[in-house]
Formats: C-alpha cells, sequence, structure tokens
C-alpha cells in the first residue's frame, strides 16, 4: 500500500481509497454488545467466543491430518535496511525493478525511457506466482526453471525519473512540468505497472537468473484486453476506444493474484479509482464511479494531464464532454476494478476481464480445490475500509480435461455476511433474486455486477475491515482471509468478525463451509488470530502473540502444500515505526501452524517496504518473496537533499528499488522446516 497522495478533497493513505462504503449495513452493534465486549474478549473472552458460540462441526473444528513441519529459529523484529532470515538460511535478490526481460544488461532505471521501461520489470512487485516450465500444472513441475509471473501494484515516481533529483516529492506524483505531465515520464509509469512474465532458472552455482524466452512479456497499464462474462458489451462499458464495450485497454493497481485449476493466471484491480478523474459536477457523477471513489479533482498520477493530450493519457479522464458514451471516456473507470485472465504460456494471447467475479478493489482470489463434476469456486475480498469477501461459483462444473477461464464467465457471485453466532451466510448478487431487480435500479446482471459494491450493500453484507489475501487449507478446506486494519470503526460498529474499535493491528478470520462443500451458502467461522501486541493479542491456541511472533496489519496469505499458512504484513507508511505500530518494525514475514495456532516470524525486511507475495518451487526448496516500495517512506524534505532511507537491494549511494527475493535452506532443506 502507498501513502501520501493527498487530494485536495480527500485525506487518505495514497495506496488506499477513499472511505465510500455510504450504505446503511448493519455493524451488528447490538448484538456484538450483547455478545462480546471489548472488554470481554481481552479478558479471555476470546477464548469464549471462539469455542462457546459456535455449533459444533464448527469453524475452529479441525478435520485432523497432518500438520505442517515449522522447524526455524524465529527472528526478532528488525528496523534494519536489509533482509534478516533465520540461521541456516539464505537470500538472493532477483529481478529488481527494471531488469530487461531479454537478459541484457539494460540502463539505469533511472534513465530509462518509457518504451525500455515496457520491455523490463515493472515496479512494486506483489502478488506472484511460479509456473513449473513443462506448462502442464501450476503446482508440479521443475523446481529449477519456470516463468516466474508477478504483479507491479503501483510506482513511487521519485526512485523512477531523473528529473526528480533534488525535488523535495513524497512517494505519490510527480509534479506538472509548465502545466503538463512529460509523456515519457507517464509512459513509464503506465508501463511500468501491470504484470511480468519473466523465465527464470536455477544455474548450477545454486543461483536463480533470467533467461531470454519468446513467452518473456510485459502486461501494462495499456495493454488491450477483452472483457468477458456479464458485462461485455453492456452500456456501462462503452468508449471512444471501444464503442461495443468489449475491449479496454491495461490493467491498474495489481495487488494480489490467483493461480486457476487449469494452469493461468488472474491478475486482480485494487485502488484503480484514483488513476482516474471526472471534473463532472459531483453530484452529476454517476453510482459506478462515486461508489468507488473516483476522485473529482486530480487523477493520482496526472497521467490524463500528459503533454499532447494523446488518447493513451486523454482516457484517463472521464469527465462527460461528448454527445454520448462512444464519444468520450466516462465509462473508461468502469473497465477496471476486475480480475483479469492472462496465460502465460502463450505470449500472444490478449488478457480478459473476466467481469462475473465482480468488480470492487479485488485484493486477490483463491480457489476452492476443485473436484471431476463440481463447481469451480474462487474467494476475493475487496481491501478498502468497511468493504466485502465475496465468493463465484460457476454454473458449469469443472472438468480437468476442458477446464477454461469460460468457467469463469458463468455462475452465481455471493457476498459474506458473519452472523454473531459464529454461523454465516452467502447472499447471491443475482439480477431478479431478492431486490437486485429493475425498480431497484439493477436493469440487467451487467448492471449488478458494475456496481457490485452496491450490489451487495442492498442485500446487507458484513462491512470489514479491509479485506486482503484469502488462502485455503490444503487438508481441511478451511478458508482464511486477512482483515489488515481498520482504524475508522468505532466502538458503535465493532462486531463479532471485526471486534475491536480503531483496529490499528488486524485480524485474521476463517471458515469452513456447510458440509465441507465450497458451494455451500452457509459457513462456520471463527478469527484465526486477532493480531497486535502481547496484551491485545489473540491465535487460535487462545495463547497471546510473543515476542516470536507479535505482527500487525497481515496482508499477504499463502498455504503451501505441507500446510504451512504464511502470513505477510503491511504497515502502512504513514505508520512504520510509529506510535502503536512502532514495536513491530519493519514489515515481515511470519509462519503459521493452522491446527495449534503456533506462529513464528521468519523474515523481516528492509526500511519503508512491504513484504508481499509469496510462492515455492513444487519441491518446497525455494521459496520467492517480493519486497514491495523499499524506502517509501522517507520523507520529501529527505529526498530533496539526496537522503533516501534505504538503499535496498543496491547498497550505499543507490535509489532503492522493489525486487524478488530467492530463499533457500542452506542445508537444501524444504522452507520453513
Ligand atoms: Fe494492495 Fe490490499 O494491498
Ligand atoms: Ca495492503
Ligand atoms: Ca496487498
Amino acid at each position: 500500500m502507498i501513502h501520501s497522495q493527498h487530494d485536495a478533497l480527500v485525506d487518505l493513505e495514497a495506496g488506499d481509497e477513499p472511505l465510500s462504503n455510504p450504505s446503511a449495513n448493519p455493524f451488528f452493534t447490538d448484538i456484538a454488545a450483547q455478545r462480546m465486549s471489548r472488554r470481554g474478549w481481552m479478558a479471555g473472552g476470546m477464548a469464549a467466543f471462539m469455542t462457546g458460540f459456535l455449533p459444533a462441526g464448527s469453524a475452529k473444528a479441525s478435520v485432523t491430518g497432518p500438520q505442517p513441519a515449522i522447524g526455524f529459529q524465529p527472528v526478532p523484529v528488525a528496523a534494519q535496511d536489509r533482509v534478516t532470515l533465520p540461521p541456516g538460511y539464505s537470500a538472493q535478490v532477483l529481478i529488481p525493478q527494471g531488469t530487461m526481460l531479454d537478459g541484457s544488461a539494460g540502463r539505469p532505471l533511472v534513465e530509462m525511457s518509457g518504451e525500455e521501461q515496457g520491455r523490463a520489470i515493472g515496479a512494486h512487485h506483489d502478488g506472484m506466482h511460479f509456473f513449473p516450465i513443462e506448462g502442464q500444472s501450476p503446482d508440479q513441475g521443475s523446481s529449477t526453471e519456470g516463468l516466474l509471473v508477478l504483479n507491479h501494484e503501483y510506482v513511487e515516481p521519485r526512485f523512477m525519473h531523473a528529473r526528480a533529483a533534488g525535488l523535495s516529492l513524497g512517494a505519490g506524483r510527480m509534479p506538472l512540468e509548465d502545466g503538463a505531465r512529460n509523456p515519457d515520464e507517464a509512459l513509464k509509469e503506465i508501463n511500468a505497472h501491470g504484470v511480468s512474465v519473466v523465465r527464470i532458472a536455477r544455474g548450477t552455482d545454486g543461483a536463480w537468473n533470467v533467461v531470454a524466452d519468446p513467452r518473456n512479456r510485459r502486461i501494462t497499464a495499456a495493454t488491450p484486453m477483452e472483457i468477458a462474462g456479464p458485462a461485455r458489451g453492456h452500456a456501462l462499458l462503452r468508449t471512444t476506444y471501444s464503442p461495443d464495450g468489449t475491449r479496454t485497454r491495461g490493467t491498474l493497481n495489481n495487488c494480489a493474484h490467483g493461480v486457476t485449476p487449469w494452469n493461468t493466471y488472474l491478475t486482480c484491480e485494487e485502488n484503480w479509482a484514483g488513476y482516474f478523474v471526472n471534473r463532472t459536477q459531483p453530484e452529476q457523477r454517476p453510482r459506478e464511479q462515486a461508489r468507488y471513489g473516483v476522485p473529482v479533482q486530480q487523477s493520482r498520477y496526472n497521467w490524463d494531464q500528459a503533454r499532447g493530450g494523446a488518447d493513451e493519457f486523454a482516457r484517463f479522464d472521464a469527465t462527460t464532454r461528448g454527445a454520448d458514451a462512444t464519444a468520450d471516456y466516462r465509462n473508461e473507470p468502469n473497465g477496471f476494478g476486475w480480475v483479469v485472465e492472462i496465460n502465460p504460456f502463450d505470449p500472444a494471447s490478449t488478457p480478459v476481464k473476466r467481469t462475473a467475479l465482480g468488480r470492487f478493489a479485488h485484493e486477490g482470489v483463491v480457489f476452492g480445490p476443485v473436484a471431476e463434476g463440481r463447481p469451480v469456486v474462487a474467494y476475493s475480498g475487496d481491501d478498502s475500509t468497511f468493504e466485502y469477501i465475496y465468493k463465484f461459483v460457476s454454473r458449469a462444473p469443472y472438468q480437468a480435461a476442458s477446464a477454461s477461464g469460460a468457467l469463469l464467465d458463468e455462475g452465481t457471485l455471493y457476498v459474506a455476511k458473519f452472523n454473531a453466532d459464529g454461523t454465516g451466510e452467502w447472499l447471491p448478487l443475482a439480477h431478479g433474486v431478492g431486490p437486485l431487480t429493475a425498480a431497484n435500479g439493477f436493469a440487467d446482471q451487467g448492471e449488478v455486477l458494475v456496481n457490485t459494491r452496491l450490489a451487495a450493500d442492498t442485500v446487507g453484507a458484513t462491512k470489514m475491515d479491509r479485506p486482503e489475501w484469502g488462502a485455503v487449507d490444503p487438508v481441511d478446506g478451511r478458508v482464511y482471509f486477512t482483515l489488515t486494519n481498520n482504524s475508522r470503526r468505532t466502538e458503535a460498529q465493532v462486531d463479532a468478525a471485526n471486534p475491536r474499535p480503531r483496529n490499528a493491528f488486524g485480524q485474521i478470520v476463517r471458515w469452513r463451509e456447510e458440509g465441507d462443500d465450497h458451494a455451500a451458502t452457509r459457513f462456520a467461522w471463527d478469527l484465526f488470530v486477532i493480531a497486535g501486541p502481547e496484551d491485545n493479542s489473540r491465535v487460535a491456541g487462545d495463547a497471546a502473540l510473543t515476542a516470536d511472533n507479535s505482527f500487525a496489519c497481515p496482508d499477504g496469505l499463502w498455504f503451501d502444500a505441507d500446510r504451512r499458512l504464511w502470513i505477510q504484513t503491511d504497515i502502512g507508511e504513514n505508520e512504520q515505526l510509529r506510535g502503536a505500530l512502532a514495536p513491530f518494525g519493519n514489515n515481515a514475514m511470519l509462519c503459521a501452524n493452522p491446527v495449534t495456532g503456533e506462529i513464528r516470524r521468519f523474515l523481516t525486511g528492509p526500511v519503508g517496504q512491504e513484504i508481499t507475495g509469496v510462492v515455492t518451487t513444487p519441491d518446497r526448496r525455494t521459496m520467492f518473496v517480493n519486497v514491495q516500495h523499499p524506502g517509501a517512506t522517507t520523507p520529501a524534505a529527505d529526498f530533496a537533499a539526496g537522503r533516501v532511507n534505504s538503499t535496498w537491494p543496491d547498497g550505499e549511494g543507490r535509489l532503492p528499488r522493489s525486487a524478488t527475493i530467492v530463499i533457500t535452506k542452506n542445508d537444501g532443506g524444504v522452507i520453513g522446516t
């Protein structure tokens, strides 16, 4: 998450969208007050909550099965500008921003043109998967060679452009030059967004390197994309570029990701709204922009103000100017907020926006286990304050021999309601069902999906503390979701799943679908961990967190095949090493046993960054982790004076860059053991 961009009208941390959920959905205040006062769970009421309130066979009950081996010595909280791992582990830096995809040396990042950035690894590495090079399965095959596919969430312009040196700049936008953006700077930022597909291999010396390959590819914020599913061709998708509403250009703010059972990559559009501006009178701003927080004065990086007004830049201005939607870009923001499917093994393939999965600030997407003849189920969180958790259930059954992205084009999108008694319900967002009718402003399923948040408001979903990544336990099928924090929740707004007001530290919720059927419409839930310091935290084993595992602001979440649950933190730039968050140090990664609740701190990162993105090779002996936005906490005045608080990974005198780290155990063992 980034922070710093302060629009005149909205005071928010720059990676966050403005609070835009005005719905009157209940916070379950009255029930929560009866069930669990804040003091109640702090005094041990959490244990009662986690056991006493749940029906038999509930979320807390785990199917017996193998427990993961977790054998490393925990690392302490750290504030140094380096990556720290347990004794016996080593890390290599791979593909920092600006690494050329053709294996050539390339120019230093600040000297690169916009076009060159479009052939190099982008910025702000985030969600990521290692596809074994055979291309047959997302999890089986080579552990020494594969296509690494990773998201590039956003950019920090001051670390990308030579012109920034000496300017008083925070982590946000560049200043205008003579009233306009330099178009090559804007192109460079556009090309630093999106996704990288890069072949990597382990050499005989154990080091990993980029391998030139025809499949190496950049997908950027300008790459042509198809729109599929119920919103394809909808009037709300029509633009000058696509008068029939079937195509758009680019993907934005790609946070976490997903991996389909048919071996493709899903990239998720999170805080996309701020990239646009709509200077139409605020009261005339359409609901599909207002509910998502499209700015009314200035876009996030001012790409719409690039000198020359070329269409590729002007499209970020959604102001109504023409006679109808095909004469301007009033609908351009409606092409964003989706899950995008990419086939990394076919470099000629066009990415596809799968609209049936809904339109919101998609953090990531995670699949339930597939079974022949059963629907495909995918879970996704909307990472914004007081937003919701969703799941998609395909209409057609999964058949391994023929499965494809078409499965994601027809089905039912549900939104979660967490009841105070530990049960939950999946509420369908289907046109014609319940209140989602033309009379209530939803003419068809395309309109429901473009306005997913409004539809979810309408059916009464539970407002959560910023849903981030999800993960599914490979043994018992329970679904885990991080809820990173919510400083805006008041005492009157606490509920059972979001039990703390002014929630600075976050929690991890988990649930078990009724009958262990991921397509079920009811579930039982509990809180796996309430993050925070020793005196304000609780894990599933009913203990508090300790010096070895205290953490705050969980974000990234991933189960390895041995059932280790990896938890990554994203304490925002405005909070890192400050106030109540100071004791947690730099952002970190932890490893948990989902059965016992044991958690150990595995990794701490350099200054100013967040740890995000984690995957191993199929043998689990090589792990890839992303370090995003080192140095982002550098104050503008320090930057102007040439002082940057991180020089990771290149060292003294160099500007920081996001990069992947490759983690191995010195004895060649499985990571985490
Ligand atoms: Fe991009 Fe929700 O973190
Ligand atoms: Ca985050
Ligand atoms: Ca994230």
